[in-house]
């Protein structure tokens, strides 16, 4: 990076900054108290460092906010939507292009137009509301990650990939007309933001072409995807990050895009494909229910924010410095005693709660006691999931999630790597007394989503 030296710099310099949220030990007890041990409820400005998510919560650049300035709203055909047609094409070489408010709505959409009752989805993994979206319009959601995706402890460079054995076990066992669409998500958020490979993409991509069932990505994180092609991948290390994104598109026949990660934005999102009859359909439930096809519930300077966003993902420097940031996090976690999902994923490190907090059972969600834990001690906000996002607690009783892990999400050119060696200080304090954290009981319990909502309490000691 830069010339002899190994150190990778964050790429940017700060022009915009914005305060932490300092809260006093006694304060965050009682945030969390008032919270019901649920993070989803603690006000932003109490939370010192923020990993719940990488999802809209990116820094945009000094492009992308001169770009908000050229912001055309009118409201059919404004310059900014051609634009971003353009750089959606130019990335994907998709004919339609249809802009939504955020990646779940081009899945609505979607979903809306394919899948129905007696039908089957088939992904690596499906994210929640992707799956949710299945599901919704009355069809099947299946993941058929890849063998040993769920060893959390064993490494190997592509766990995101697809089982295609089974995949082609799935349509002799129920026809290629039961299966309208198969997706693959890169990276794998729901199993720890792992790769897929281009072999493992080219493999799919021809057993569904052999069927005739289309191909779509989860496109969300493609650029982090890419760029561990071309670290991991033999053959593709002297590519070009744009290069092999550009053809890992080329496997496919179309893509759900939530904008909000790797294009760079605090929101926005689009669906890009090939086939007519499928966008004519998209297009008029997207005027139903997002807006006309050219603005697609979004403003024309978040249109924009994603061109200019989704050329900026693919210079090398930001994505070496984003991939290396975040496994610095995994290595020091690691240093401290504390087991993830290995390896570091591309966008986030998954804590492995289970192995951490032995002493806590999964009815006593081990994660949230976790996250909770992080939080009171240091003001660190992080998601579980694990029981409480998965788990079922009902008249048959309790049905523990097959995982239990804390995901420390990193904004994109956020924090620096000061905020990080903080974090990592923190796990290390907390696997010193781990033995002494508790679990928690679930007070109040949503039927749906119930991880967003529910309340919960301390179990005594
Ligand atoms: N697909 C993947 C792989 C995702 O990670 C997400 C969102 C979506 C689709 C939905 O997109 O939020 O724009 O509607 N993931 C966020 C997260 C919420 O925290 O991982 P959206």
């Amino acid at each position: 990076m830069s010339g002899e030296y190994k150190t990778i710099i964050e790429p940017f310099k700060i022009k915009c900054v914005e305060p932490l949220g300092f809260a006093e030990p006694a304060e965050r007890e009682d945030v969390l108290r008032r919270a019901g041990y649920n993070l989803f409820n603690v006000p932003a400005d109490k939370v010192l460092i923020d990993l719940l998510t990488d999802s809209g919560t990116a820094a945009m650049s000094a492009e992308q906010w001169s770009a908000v300035m050229r912001g055309d709203e009118s409201y059919a055909g404004a310059k900014s939507f051609f634009r971003f047609e353009a750089a959606v094409r130019d990335l994907t070489g998709y004919a339609h292009v249809l802009p939504t408010h955020q990646g779940r709505a081009a899945e609505r959409i979607l979903m809306g137009v394919i899948a129905g009752p007696g039908k089957v989805v088939i992904s690596n993994s499906h994210f929640d509301t992707t799956r949710a979206n299945v599901e919704a319009a009355g069809a099947q959601a299946l993941d058929l990650p890849a063998p040993g995706a769920l060893e959390f402890g064993r490494s190997a460079p592509f766990k995101g990939d697809m089982d295609v054995a089974a995949l082609e076990k799935e349509i002799s066992k129920r026809g290629a007309a039961g299966i309208p669409l198969i997706i693959m998500t890169v990276t794998n958020n729901s199993l720890g933001g792992q790769p897929a490979s281009l072999k493992n993409l080219h493999e799919v991509s021809e057993v569904a072409r052999a069927h005739k069932i289309p191909l779509f990505l989860d496109a969300a994180r493609f650029a982090e995807n890419a760029y561990f092609i071309k670290l991991r991948e033999r053959g593709q290390e002297s590519r070009s990050a744009g290069d092999i994104a550009r053809e890992m598109f080329s496997c496919a026949s179309g893509c759900l895009m939530s904008a909000k990660k790797d294009a760079l934005v605090n929101i926005g999102g689009f669906l890009a494909l090939n086939d007519d009859e499928w966008a004519g359909a998209a297009r008029a439930l997207l005027i139903l229910g997002e807006g006309f096809s050219t603005y697609g519930g979004l403003a024309g300077r978040d249109l924009e924010a994603m061109a200019q966003g989704l050329s900026e993902v693919l210079d090398e420097k930001y994505l070496s410095y984003r991939l290396r940031s975040v496994e610095y996090l995994g290595e020091g976690l690691r240093r401290a005693g504390v087991p993830i999902v290995e390896p570091p994923g591309g966008h986030a490190v998954y804590v492995d709660a289970r192995r951490f907090l032995p002493q806590i059972p999964p009815e006593r969600y081990p994660a949230q006691a976790l996250a909770c834990e992080l939080y009171r001690l240091a003001g660190i906000r992080s998601v579980e999931i694990g029981s409480l996002m998965f788990g079922q607690e009902g008249p048959g009783g309790f049905v523990p999630a097959p995982m239990e892990l804390v995901r420390l999400a990193v904004p994109r050119r956020v924090y620096t790597q000061s905020h990080i060696d903080f974090v990592i200080e923190v796990f290390a304090d907390l696997a010193r007394r781990r033995k002494s954290v508790r679990g928690l009981r679930v007070v109040e319990n949503p039927r749906v989503l119930r991880h967003f909502t529910a309340r919960l309490e301390p179990v005594p000691a």
